[in-house]
């Protein structure tokens, strides 16, 4: 498509940003639906931050996607943010809208869309391993879709705690526990849904152990890892050959990135367009 006098820009910040995989994905579902938008990374230092949103009201940029270390330090300078956005405490989608810069967080969603193509949340029990933004996005998500139980496996006790705390605050929710990372395994026996969101077992330091040990799940869990590089972690590896239903990590950065495309077009993409693009990329890595 060619870029004319008329073409909309949507793109992403982040420090460092080159390695982005979300230019790809939303410029492909443009190429495909004809639409004259252009999507660019911008590498932006967190110096800068309180420039920004002003910048990109003056530029007329439609939305931008926002990434580490940007995340809880873009907040102060938004001129409205969606409520789920604001308990989370990050934001990685704006967008622009008659001089408004309004905050969202796809995240959480794009984690919980990828798990209910297999199964529903209401009442189910989850262990979370890792107490990080991207466990904090997906943990309040989950509360909000009604599962009964959560426990969050992590290394540092502290951590675990300030998220459990915040998120007991926040929303009320009680039958949250903490378990530390390498006592999991009488966990896995009460858990229906395992989500690894710490980087263990991402490239370039693929193929070590997983995060937690495998013994105990079955072909009844449901083992997601956010990892999207390698697709395949040692995690969910083991956990198909104990017959798990596993989630690799491209479908949540999928799904997050067309709920944001959504946002900033008002249009829908296909889930192929965005996965034709990132699996593209990832194999020139
Ligand atoms: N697929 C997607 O769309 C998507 C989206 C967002 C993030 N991600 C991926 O998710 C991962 C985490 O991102 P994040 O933003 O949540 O990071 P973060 O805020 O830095 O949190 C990292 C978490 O992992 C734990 N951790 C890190 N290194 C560890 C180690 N060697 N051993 C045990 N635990 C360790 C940390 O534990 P402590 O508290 O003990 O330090 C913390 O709980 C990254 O790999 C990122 O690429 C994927």
């Amino acid at each position: 498509m060619m870029i004319t006098g008329k073409t909309k820009i949507v793109g992403v910040i982040g420090y460092p940003i080159e390695h982005s995989m979300s230019p790809p994905m939303h410029n492909n579902a443009y190429k495909q639906l004809g639409m004259d938008y252009v999507y660019v990374a911008f590498c932006v230092l967190p110096e800068e931050i309180e420039n920004l949103i002003n910048s990109c009201k003056t530029l007329n940029i439609m939305g931008l996607n926002v990434t580490i270390p940007h995340k809880t330090s873009i907040i102060p300078y938004l001129d409205e943010i969606d409520e789920t956005a604001r308990k989370i405490g990050a934001v990685n989608t704006i967008q622009f809208r008659d001089g408004i810069a309004k905050g969202y967080n796809t995240d959480g969603i794009g984690a919980i869309k990828s798990i209910e193509k297999y199964t529903t949340l209401t009442d189910k029990r989850v262990l979370i391993v890792g107490a990080g933004g991207a466990a904090k996005a997906i943990a309040f998500t989950l509360i909000n879709e009604g599962i009964s139980s959560l426990t969050i496996a992590n290394r540092s006790k502290e951590n675990a705690q300030v998220l459990i705390e915040n998120i007991q605050k926040q929303t009320g929710f009680e039958t949250i526990s903490y378990q530390p990372i390498k006592e999991t395994d009488d966990v896995i026996f009460d858990v229906d849904i395992i989500i690894n969101t710490t980087p263990i077992g991402m490239y370039p330091k693929h193929g070590v152990e997983p995060p937690i040990k495998t013994n105990n799940i079955t072909e009844n869990h449901i083992v997601m890892d956010i990892i999207y590089n390698p697709l395949e972690t040692e995690l969910l590896k083991q956990a198909k050959l104990k017959g798990a239903t596993t989630i690799n990590g491209t479908s949540m950065l999928i799904n997050q990135g067309l709920v944001s495309f959504e946002i900033f077009t008002g249009r829908n993409a296909t889930y192929e367009s965005f996965e034709e693009a990132l699996l593209e990329q990832l194999k020139q890595q």
